[in-house]
């Protein structure tokens, strides 16, 4: 059977109180909208539909940085959600597959509670996901009769009676495509909101003698995000996951409570990662690889057995060979280090590429950027850089060549040469003693006077 997606993402999110919308918000690095087709990417869609309203073209383009084939169909009025889901019917002209019809803020459905859905699907008409909740507030209610679902009822619309249920309704739900339209179109909007509730649709089916049936989740799954506080949370659930995740497949952490992870970080078994250390997107570190404290990783990839930090700093484009050293206070960016090559201490290498075994003296500056472009490095394998060495790009050093320490190299270094641009050193005897001498006669005087 064939599904589509119909992605829900036209609400302004008034209570973020942002000009992002809400849906463009992020939880380990990635707005909330692709944590909802992530999950839903394992249905393996054949169709997938965003309703948009409140900043429709940055959420459209959004939805299709992460699948170029997502259409955007657009919900200029925030009628209710049963309105929403109307405007995807043109989009889904032929489809006869079934339909998920999901929120773009609510990240945390698994695929594996998506999967139960479609295999209830194949005995009812209409699936739900439903949860059971300690503290139900404002959900909507699940009305059951015996293990039928009968209706759901909003809270603003529910009876003390209905209230009193605490299953409650997550949103989801699932139908055949030709099935869910023609349940729409008989949705009023003759309630306490005014809105066309997608939720009337199960009341509907069964007047109709369809079937509705729920499958329910735990409540962490269906959280949806309406404000900075809930993001914040979600954000701190996610964490928590994913560092579990990480932990049972064998990455080392002393401190796993101050380790930050992006939702693509790809770490491998037995790799240490310190405390402070924090993981921006599109990180991926090996086997064996050693994560020092207070390091920001961005973009970069870590080799086996390679050691960054502490306090380092890798930027995107950074790539890291086997056993690899980047010390203390050193910033990679853009740049290939090869296998046992070590960059350790007080450095900025950007745009580069530096051979493999090539020792980097503390303080040595790739110059990269000469106020318009950016310009390239090139040091070869077995090089020695001195400490304090301006590498003005751009500039390649050989092959088993050395730069000598304070050197500005503006040309390029031959393999197995030596580079030395730095003034010539005089010594002045005595000088220094006759100085101190003098300045302390004078600090004297003047405190007396
Ligand atoms: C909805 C459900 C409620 C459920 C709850 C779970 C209805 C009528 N109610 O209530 O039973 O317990 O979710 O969180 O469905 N949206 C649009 N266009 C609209 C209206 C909403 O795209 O016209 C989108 C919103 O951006 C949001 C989602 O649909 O992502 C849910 O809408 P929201 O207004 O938050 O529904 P709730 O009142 O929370
Ligand atoms: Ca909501």
């Amino acid at each position: 059977m064939s599904i589509a997606l119909v992605i829900l993402a036209a609400g302004k999110g008034t209570r973020m109180d942002s000009d992002l919308p809400k849906v463009l918000h992020s939880i380990g690095g990635a707005p909330l909208l692709h944590h909802a087709m992530h999950s839903a990417a394992s249905l393996e869609p054949d169709r997938t539909v965003i309703v948009t309203g409140h900043e429709a073209a940055r959420v459209a383009a959004a939805a299709q940085a992460f699948d170029a084939d997502a259409v955007a169909v657009r919900q200029d009025e925030q009628l209710g959600t049963g309105h929403a889901v109307a405007q995807a019917r043109d989009a889904l002209e032929g489809f006869d597959g079934d339909v998920v019809v999901l929120y773009g803020d609510t990240p945390f459905i698994t695929p594996e509670t998506l999967r139960a859905m479609i295999a209830a699907r194949a005995a009812h008409d209409v699936v739900v996901l439903g949860f059971e909740s300690v503290d139900p507030g404002r959900y909507g209610r699940l009305i059951m009769e015996g293990a039928a679902l009968s209706r759901i009822v909003e809270f603003k619309d529910a009876t003390d009676e209905d209230r009193a249920a605490t299953l409650c309704n997550s949103g989801v739900i699932c139908a055949r495509a030709d099935t869910v339209f023609s349940l729409v179109d008989a949705i009023g909007n003759d309630n306490a909101s005014g809105e066309y509730y997608l939720t009337d649709i199960v009341g509907i089916a069964n007047a109709r003698g369809l079937t509705a049936s729920v499958v329910t989740c735990d409540e962490a799954e269906t959280l949806g995000i309406n404000s900075r506080v809930e993001l914040a949370r979600a954000e701190a659930a996610f964490q928590t996951r994913k560092r579990l995740e990480l932990m049972t497949d064998g990455v080392q952490m002393q401190a796993p409570d101050t380790v930050f992870l992006s939702f693509d970080t790809t770490i491998g078994r037995d790799a240490q990662i310190e405390p402070n250390v924090v993981f921006a997107p599109g990180v991926t570190v090996e086997s064996g690889a050693r994560i020092r404290a207070f390091s920001h990783l961005e973009g970069a990839h870590v080799s086996r057995g390679a050691t960054v930090g502490p306090f380092a700093r890798l930027r995107p484009g950074a790539e890291l060979a086997e056993e690899v050293h980047v010390g203390n206070f050193v910033e990679i960016k853009n740049a290939t280090i090869d296998e046992g090559a070590k960059v350790n201490h007080l450095t900025y290498v950007g745009d580069a590429q530096i051979g493999a075994r090539s020792n980097i003296g503390a303080g040595t500056i790739t110059c990269n950027y000469d106020g318009m472009m950016k310009h390239r490095t090139t040091i070869g394998p077995d090089s020695f850089v001195g400490s304090n060495t301006m590498l003005v790009a751009p500039v390649t050093v050989g092959a088993e060549a050395m730069t000598a320490t304070g050197t500005v190299v503006t040309k390029d270094v031959p393999d197995g040469a030596m580079a030395i641009g730095r003034a010539k050193q005089t010594n002045k005897d005595g000088f220094a003693r006759k100085f101190f001498s003098m300045l302390r006669a004078r600090k004297d005087q003047k405190s007396k006077g």
